[in-house]
């Protein structure tokens, strides 16, 4: 019998949670993280895979807005809790409920779906391409300090403090950065240690809130510490789980407070932007290492128009680009006409100077890799140099695209 595809009722969401549980290795009560999740599940858009009555695949998507280049928010849907029971793998259920999930992301008008993938082999055959990176920065805090002078005050809120100052401190800053995204309120919940996942210890650790000279908050620290001594020596390393200001210079206040904290000998900031300025505003760049840097956030656009015609471009230029899309969903040929003043991307006629598919679009829609370096990889065709020139010199951002959000 064919495997069905549909989203679920409610009364079947523990037996939906129970099939996630099983492919990803979780061994906590089913029903108590149920009950937890269901509330802030959205049924229309949790798919399941069925194999008669029984659910062996689940996948939802939930509704967020990402910062595009310009600092304008675009509708796009996170896709999260993608896992297919190692009984039913490799049988097409994942394409199945991704198909109609998509589907249904683009007829709701969302430009764009996102995803972080457990592996970077799934995703690329469905249109996503890698768009965002992420990195791990690790100082040597004894061997350098950071420049300048502070430019606020630094303050530790409670819990139940931060629950209440650091989604409006982040929803400033997410709207001038490409690539954030609006944040839920189980995020915070998370993020701050409120509610914990089974399986996994929840957040805990100090929160520092920055204020300008006027008081009014305008970044913060969360930080653990991993305690170390090594012959009485304090060996410890702070890490930085986020560290968010609003400007570079709250920014350099949120790296000073953590390279000066005592007995702390590195700090290791997590999810952060490969082009972060910290080697730059430290007395020593060499005490400032990427210690790792991946595929982060992946993109799969549903609207080329949309997506293309909402982000801003610093400079004029027209292009044609031909899209594949092998799933259905937003191939065609588009003229994109770009200028600082607004750009405007339609359906056209005219001969295409590029040939790209849509996930290698996904990956240079942001400005996160020059459509260059894709072209030199192969990753699309080139009929016209000039048109390559032109795409590539329009879709750049000053500003490298940077997510700071688990989804
Ligand atoms: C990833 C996962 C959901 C795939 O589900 P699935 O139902 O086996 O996938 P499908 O059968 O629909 O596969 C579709 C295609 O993707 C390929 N594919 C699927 N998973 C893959 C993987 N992990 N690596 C490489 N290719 C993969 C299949 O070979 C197939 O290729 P084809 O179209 O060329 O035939 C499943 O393996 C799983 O649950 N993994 C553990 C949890 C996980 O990693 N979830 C993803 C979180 S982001």
């Amino acid at each position: 019998m064919p495997d069905t595809i549909r989203t679920i009722r409610a009364d079947e969401f523990e037996a939906f949670v129970a099939a996630a549980h099983t492919a990803y290795f979780q061994t906590d009560p089913v029903a108590e993280d149920a009950a937890r999740r269901l509330p802030h599940t959205d049924l229309e858009r949790a798919f399941a895979g069925f194999d008669g009555d029984r659910i062996v695949g689940t996948l939802r998507s939930f509704a967020t807005e990402m910062t595009v280049p310009g600092d304008r928010q675009v509708p796009v849907a996170a896709l999260s809790y993608v896992a297919v029971m190692p009984t039913h793998r490799r049988r097409g259920l994942l394409r199945g409920m991704l198909s109609a999930d998509l589907a249904a992301c683009r007829d709701r008008g969302e430009v764009a779906s996102i995803l972080i993938a457990s592996e970077y082999r799934i995703y690329g055959r469905f249109g996503y391409g890698p768009a965002i990176e992420d990195a791990t920065w690790t100082i040597d805090a004894g061997r350098t300090a950071v420049r300048g002078e502070p430019v606020g005050s630094m303050e530790f809120v409670s819990v139940e403090d931060a629950r209440g100052l650091l989604p409006d401190i982040y929803d400033e800053l997410r709207l001038r950065r490409p690539g954030e995204i609006a944040r839920w309120d189980m995020r915070w919940d998370l993020n701050l240690g409120v509610v914990e996942l089974p399986g996994r210890p929840g957040w805990k650790g100090w929160i520092v809130v920055h204020r300008d000279r006027d008081g009014r908050p305008d970044g913060y620290i969360r930080y653990h510490v991993e305690d170390l001594w090594i012959d009485r020596v304090p060996a410890s390393t702070l890490v930085a789980d986020e560290l968010a200001g609003a400007t570079p210079s709250v920014d350099a206040d949120l790296w000073r407070f953590a390279l000066e904290v005592d007995l702390i000998a590195t700090v290791r900031a997590i999810g952060r932007s490969p082009d972060d300025i910290v080697p730059w505003l430290l007395t020593d760049r060499r005490a400032a290492k990427m210690t790792q840097r991946d595929d982060f956030v992946w993109l799969r656009i549903l609207d080329v128009a949309g997506f293309l015609g909402g982000r801003a471009y610093d400079r004029a230029g027209s292009v044609v680009i031909e899209v594949t899309d092998e799933m259905g969903l937003a191939g065609g040929r588009y003229a994109l006409e770009a200028g600082p003043d607004g750009a405007e991307c339609r359906r056209s006629r005219a001969s295409p100077g590029l040939t790209i598919p849509i996930g290698v679009l996904g990956s240079a829609a942001l400005g996160g890799v020059a459509l260059r370096t894709l072209a030199d990889a192969g990753h699309l065709d080139v009929h016209d140099q000039a048109a390559l020139a032109t795409a590539d010199a329009l879709l750049r951002w000053p500003v490298t695209p940077w997510c700071s959000t688990w989804f």
